[in-house]
């Protein structure tokens, strides 16, 4: 049967804690309120506001390209451009979602390792000059980017200071935001407040949970009324108890870190293991991707056992993605399986 561990960390189940925790809800709770109001929420809600030092709001939905959309409509006018990476996922993965949902125009600049500079964000603010054009309002950063790197927290400072003095937002695609905190070994308060991020999302979906992302408003002005646009943009789940009961254990037990460091660590012990017989890597290994230069045949070979992910043919290299659940048994089976392939 084909493979598909390292096709993508969604590929990975729900993590035990988390799913008996949606079973002795689901069996010990049988009539509750839904949309935020139930007692899973609250706390949630209440354990999320004792990281920070100011009054944050907090939203859970399903999807990570929903909870992107979410928050870029709550953050712009409607004359407003979004500017981010090319990579970025708001911009290559979601079917023009981004576009077609806020009415926004994206504008995307070129980097080697999918993260923003100032310089890059400044050179797109010269249109500003123009009625003609579209305003740029919003930055996008993924954290961690689609090339498994990572911003340091004064790489974000330094963008988001950047962007308040002129006039636009921060938002941060967090859909690996566990990963970068353990690769950074930072709590929130550090990358999202002390950075000065306006919105982040924070991921479970590619850490272990079965479904949810949670939506962090920092920036007040964007707190009120976002529970009507996520009502309007169909991304208000109705039974929000097993939303925020998944992200109740993560945080509680502190099972984001725990397996956010798990698949980061495997992505390094990959890294090792793949250097070890000849494979470079394209990209640093900062998060649970790995990027691994093959040639065309050995990904063709590769092919045969497992499902790659996503990879760009110009340059041979190939993702490989590793999850709360990646044990060192299915990368030696990988590398073993490498190491008998023949030219
Ligand atoms: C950086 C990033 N943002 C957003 C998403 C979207 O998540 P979802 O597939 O849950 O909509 C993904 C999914 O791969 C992602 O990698």
């Amino acid at each position: 049967m084909i493979k598909m561990n390292f096709n993508s960390d969604t590929t990975a189940s729900v993590c035990p804690e988390i799913l008996s925790k949606m079973c002795e809800v689901a069996k010990e709770d049988d009539y509750m309120l839904g949309y935020n109001q139930d007692k899973y929420t609250k706390e949630v809600r209440q354990i999320m506001q004792s990281y920070f030092s100011k009054p944050i709001k907090c939203f859970f939905n399903v999807s990570g390209s929903g909870a992107n959309v979410l928050a870029l409509k709550t953050m712009k006018d409607n004359y407003s451009s979004i500017i981010c990476c090319e990579d970025t996922h708001i911009n290559r993965y979601e079917v023009g979602g981004t576009e077609y949902n806020t009415g926004c125009k994206i504008i995307t600049c070129q980097s080697d390792d999918a993260k923003l500079t100032i310089d890059m964000i400044k050179k797109k603010l010269n249109t500003r000059n123009s009625f003609n054009f579209a305003y740029p309002k919003i930055v996008v950063l993924s954290q961690v980017t689609e090339l498994g790197t990572c911003y340091t927290l004064k790489e974000i400072k330094e963008i988001c200071d950047f962007c308040h003095k002129n006039d636009l937002y921060v938002y941060i695609d967090g859909a690996r935001l566990a990963n970068a905190m353990a690769y950074l070994n930072v709590g929130f308060k550090e990358i999202l407040e002390d950075t000065g991020v306006d919105i982040a999302s924070f991921g479970a979906n590619k850490n272990g949970a079965m479904f949810g992302e949670m939506i962090i408003i920092l920036n007040p002005m964007f707190a009120k009324n976002f529970i009507l646009n996520q009502k309007q943009s169909m991304q208000l789940f109705s039974k929000t108890r097993f939303l925020s009961c998944q992200f109740l254990v993560m945080l509680k037990d502190n099972i984001w870190y725990k397996n956010a460091k798990h698949s980061n660590d495997m992505a390094l012990y990959f890294e090792q293991e793949l250097k070890k017989i000849g494979i470079s890597l394209a990209y640093p290994v900062q998060s649970n991707a790995v990027f691994a230069n093959f040639s065309d045949k050995q990904i063709e070979y590769l092919k045969n056992e497992y499902q790659l992910g996503s990879y760009d043919d110009e340059k041979s290299c190939c993702r490989l993605m590793t999850s709360w659940s990646t044990t060192h048994k299915e990368i030696d089976d990988f590398i073993n399986y490498l190491k008998k392939f023949k030219s």
